[in-house]
């Protein structure tokens, strides 16, 4: 079953371009329009909605967190993004203008089905957002936009978070679709992107063996940390949470703007860091903060693990290794820069002889509180 992989994990990391691909299948009508047919939430319920509340856990919110930035760039909605055993215990602010989404690739986490329970119970709408056809998140929520990611077997969740990205972001194209903040050509132009890109994360996974090969070279690092900005800061979330549970190694994501008030006291002689580079010319323009970090990190002596997009020159000086990923537009990059941290902590929990598809303490869904 593992389809000639050595783990379940391997396997998945590399059925992600599939996943993403049939995330997006069968969702736009003959004239190009997003159909979310199974979004059976009155379009009037939809527009009048001024607040989404994204709730899950582990890799699932930080898919969530990845598509706060997207959802409202595009859709001038407010999002929260938060964990979902915290939301329902912090008497949360939440009523019939509220879009509370669920985020779950099992569909079974009790934490994040308590939250639905609680949200509903307040009158909000539930719009789950879960890859396990016919599990119990789904069946409580008002509506649930299934992923296409296929069954996910390795503990640590790979091709889940991809296709919850993706789903989250044709829901919050839909919205503003339906509520007429972009135009079509802008919003058909933004789907094309999204078509584009289960063939860059293959060109990512076939740039794997190095990233093994880095890996391999590391089995005997104690702590990793992560850096990241915008959109590159859930996945240098994800990069650390992958490795902690993979590689049990201490591991910690920032956001790169944090630096210098606190985390740069960690580094010094040796530590490595990931830092997560937006692309050159994203409309955001952080890409030369971020690569002023890495400068400051290097000069007080941090390995410096850098993924960037091809042709980014500015980088190469200041970085150790550098994983080279395909240009995208910079909120699609997280569908490709997290692939080389995936790859890495499988690698190098790999290289330590653990088991990666079942990591000591942890269970694929986590059905008590
Ligand atoms: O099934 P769910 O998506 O609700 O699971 C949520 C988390 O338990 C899950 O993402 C967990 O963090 C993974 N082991 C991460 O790799």
């Amino acid at each position: 079953e593992k389809g000639g992989f050595d783990s379940f994990m391997d396997k998945e990391i590399h059925d992600q371009p599939h996943a993403v691909a049939d995330t997006l299948l069968g969702r736009t009508d003959l004239s190009g329009r997003l159909t979310l047919d199974e979004i059976r939430i009155d379009e009037s319920v939809l527009r009048a909605v001024d607040k989404i509340i994204v709730i899950a856990c582990g890799t699932a919110a930080y898919a969530g967190h990845v598509a706060k930035y997207a959802v409202e760039h595009w859709c001038r909605i407010p999002v929260e993004v938060e964990l979902a055993h915290e939301f329902r215990y912090r008497d949360p602010i939440v009523d019939e203008k509220t879009l509370v989404v669920a985020i779950s690739q099992s569909g079974e986490t009790m934490d994040t089905l308590m939250a639905v329970r609680h949200a509903r119970e307040q009158g909000a709408k539930v719009l789950s957002i879960v890859n396990t056809q016919g599990s119990t998140i789904p069946r409580e929520s008002d509506a649930v936009l299934y992923t296409h990611a296929g069954p996910e077997i390795a503990v640590a969740s790979t091709k889940a978070f991809l296709s919850q990205i993706t789903a989250a972001y044709l829901l919050g194209l839909y919205l503003a679709q339906l509520r007429g903040n972009k135009f079509p050509d802008e919003i058909s132009g933004l789907l094309d992107e999204l078509r584009a890109l289960p063939d860059k994360v293959q060109t990512v996974i076939e740039r794997g063996e190095y990233v093994r090969a880095t890996a391999r070279s590391m089995k005997d690092a104690t702590s990793v940390l992560f850096l990241g900005r915008h959109v590159g800061y859930p996945v240098a979330l994800e990069g650390a949470l992958k490795l902690k549970e993979l590689a049990y190694i201490h591991a910690e994501g920032f956001a790169a703007g944090e630096l210098k008030h606190g985390p740069i006291a960690l580094i010094d002689a040796g530590q490595p860091v990931f830092v997560v580079v937006p692309s050159p010319n994203s409309r955001e323009g952080l890409h030369s903060k971020v690569v002023s970090n890495i400068q400051e990190i290097r000069a007080r002596g941090a390995r410096t693990l850098v993924i960037a997009e091809d042709g980014d020159d500015a980088v190469r000086q200041f970085a150790d290794e550098v994983f080279w990923i395909p240009k995208a537009p910079s909120l699609l990059q997280p569908l490709l820069a997290v692939v080389p941290l995936q790859i890495f902590a499988m690698a190098l929990a790999t290289a330590k002889g653990l088991d990666v598809d079942q990591p000591r303490n942890l269970a694929k869904s986590v059905t008590v509180e």
